[in-house]
């Protein structure tokens, strides 16, 4: 149990619901979106494929369900997905996809989640004799383990004409994907350039839980009974799409996150001699920082020390500390959040 004065900093997917959210939750229309019939939910599944240039939207419980349906659709079992060797949909799904889809995964250089176009032409070519059939393309946008970097719009559009060429499909993994289109200000017709996209209404936007999954209408017919079979039907189910249209309605505050974090990261650069433990520190320009120690047992005794402060951070890879910038955090907390990392880091 967090206390109420806790400044949680270990992921955007602690933020509460917002009075004006759950006001939306009371007044909404609902139905039985078993037969198509929640009037809220049809809403937000038409808003949100218009939004991005996309056929149609399955309104899914959560950002896995998403990707691994996608996975369904797009291959067969035995085959390969091409993505970065630390992908969300690789790594952190529960080995899903082994279990469901039955895909595997074929790793190709990437920095920050942004594909290797060379590399990636070749892992095609050399697919043709005694490897697996690749099926799909896997980008990540924005890229979780380098710290939510965007990868660029114009790499979208040149993988995805790579992709065409050699027949593959391409997914895109946008949990956070509103982060990557308000910072770059376009890629609005994403449907334009990928077979299907998932993103996520409780990491940053500040829904308690949901996710879209966008597609062709053929996509989505098939999606709804993948949705079914994994247990994922639901009946009033605008009771909580009620608050996932409230969180994308608001969208444009997740620039207020990158400008906490941006203002983190600057206050700590300015006193970076007096951050003795910390070796380096990252800021990818979204809402994440990450802390770089020596070892585990230096960022272990920081987390201890933040804690004693009231703040919770996350420990990633062991010896790197994550900061997750979001809507709960208050610009008053700004100025605590840097004297304290300075005090418990020097
Ligand atoms: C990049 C990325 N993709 C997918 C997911 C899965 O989302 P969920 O936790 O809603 O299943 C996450 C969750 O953190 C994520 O960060």
């Amino acid at each position: 149990m967090i206390e109420l004065n806790m400044i949680d900093l270990r992921s955007d997917t602690v933020t509460k619901p917002s009075k004006e959210m759950l006001d939306e939750i009371v007044k909404a229309q609902v139905g039985d979106d078993e037969y198509g019939e929640d009037p809220t939910v049809n809403e937000l599944e038409e808003f949100c494929a218009e939004l991005l240039g996309f056929e149609a939207g399955l309104f899914v419980s959560s950002g896995t369900m998403g990707n691994q349906i996608s996975l369904l659709n797009h291959t067969n079992p035995g085959e390969e997905v091409i993505t970065s060797s630390d992908s969300h949909i690789k790594n952190y799904e529960h080995g899903a996809s082994s279990f469901l889809s039955r895909i595997q995964f074929r790793d190709i250089k990437n920095i920050d989640g942004v594909l290797d176009e060379d590399d990636l032409k070749q892992t095609i070519e050399d697919s043709k004799i005694h490897k697996p059939k690749i099926s799909l393309v896997s980008i990540e946008n924005t890229h979780l383990a380098s710290g939510g970097s965007i990868v660029p719009f114009d790499k979208i559009k040149s993988i995805s004409s790579l992709a065409k060429e050699s027949e593959l499909k391409l997914h895109i993994d946008g949990a956070r994907i509103w982060h990557a289109i308000l910072e770059e200000k376009k890629g609005y017709d994403y449907g334009k350039y990928c077979d299907s996209l998932t993103f996520c209404f409780s990491k940053g936007l500040g829904a308690p839980i949901g996710s879209m999954l966008l597609g062709t209408n053929e996509f989505i017919e098939n999606s709804r009974e993948y949705r079914k079979k994994l247990g994922g039907g639901m009946r009033q189910v605008g009771i909580i799409a009620s608050a996932a249209k409230h969180a994308i309605n608001k969208r444009e505050e997740l620039l207020h996150d990158h400008e906490k974090t941006l203002y983190i990261y600057k206050k700590l650069t300015e006193i970076r001699e007096k951050l003795k433990l910390i070796d380096e520190i990252e800021y990818k320009g979204t809402n994440m920082i990450f802390l770089f120690f020596k070892d585990i047992t230096l960022s272990n005794n920081f987390l201890k020390k933040l804690e004693k402060r009231n703040i919770k951070a996350g420990l990633i890879k062991k010896n790197i500390v994550r900061l997750v910038l979001h809507k709960d955090i208050n610009k008053e907390d700004l100025d605590n959040i840097v004297e304290t990392i300075s005090h418990s880091s020097s």
